[in-house]
């Protein structure tokens, strides 16, 4: 089967560093990954890459939607494409309420389009889905909403858009219990009413123990070290990326030989 995403040989930095080395990464279509690794291992690096964000550079390698080299496009067409990045730390837009933003990056989308009227009716669905009150939705983007409002408005976005690809970047840090298991519920409601694939970013085995992971990548330092089946999550929980580590400095001195 081709893959939906497929990263080969990816390096890319600052203009000033490279974080990520030499990334393969497959995702097929309606299938669920999870990405792990140390702090400051390029996770969240390699989510914006993906994502087009301006702020890196590739250096070398290529990324391919389904089967599209979009390396070069911008982040607006990559979404339109179908990939969906949930930020690590969401961004705050004074003047924009969340209510017109979402009105405005869905009518971008021709699938989505719907009158007025049916699209407050999907709005409000969402929001009870995720136990929100609709109250956020005259207020600013993100402004002053506490870190777990700010996830859930990433939850909403994603559930309103429904993309092909959603890369969620510790999409469920700082949630408190309920919280927690809300947004797997919303997780869950994404998998099964467009059949999206996932990738999820974590820390947190917790949020992934009602989803169904097909697939774990480890990355350590900027480079993909290992992947393998879902028990990789509660191996890592009791071991840590010690293992890992050393598969990576044992990889380099092999190059140095
Ligand atoms: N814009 C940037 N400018 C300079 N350094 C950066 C930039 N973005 C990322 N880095 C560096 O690249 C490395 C990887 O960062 P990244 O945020 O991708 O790690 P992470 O795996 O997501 O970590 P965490 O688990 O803490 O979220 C870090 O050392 C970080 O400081
Ligand atoms: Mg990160």
């Amino acid at each position: 089967m081709s893959d939906l995403l497929s990263v080969s040989g990816l390096t890319a930095g600052t203009e000033d560093k490279t974080i990520l080395h030499d990334i393969d990464l497959g995702i097929e279509a309606g299938k669920s990954y999870v990405l792990m690794g140390p702090n400051g291992a390029g996770k969240s690096t390699l989510g914006h890459v993906i994502m087009g964000d301006p702020q890196y550079t590739v250096t070398s390698g290529t990324i391919a939607f389904e089967g599209r080299d979009i390396t070069s496009e911008t982040p607006d067409k990559r979404s339109l494409a179908g990939i969906y990045l949930s930020y690590q730390a969401p961004v705050e837009i004074p003047g924009v309420p969340l209510y017109s933003f979402l009105r405005t990056i869905c009518q971008k989308r021709p699938e989505l389009k719907m009158t007025s009227r049916q699209f407050r009716q999907r709005v409000n669905e969402v929001c009870e889905q995720l136990s929100m009150s609709t109250d956020y939705l005259t207020r600013d983007l993100n402004v002053g909403f506490s870190g777990g409002e700010k996830k859930k408005v990433e939850m909403l976005q994603l559930l309103l858009l429904q993309p092909k690809l959603a890369i969620l970047d510790e999409t469920d840090s700082g949630l408190d219990v309920d919280a927690l298991s809300v947004v797997s519920r919303g997780i869950e409601a994404y998998r099964s009413t467009c059949d999206g694939a996932l990738l999820i970013i974590t820390h947190n085995t917790r949020i992934l123990e009602r989803i169904n992971v097909d697939q774990v990548h480890v990355m350590v330092h900027g480079n993909m070290v290992s992947s393998g089946p879902s028990s990789l999550i509660d191996e890592i929980d009791r071991e840590g990326f010690a293992k890992y580590e050393a598969m990576l400095a044992q990889k380099a001195q092999g190059e140095l030989a």
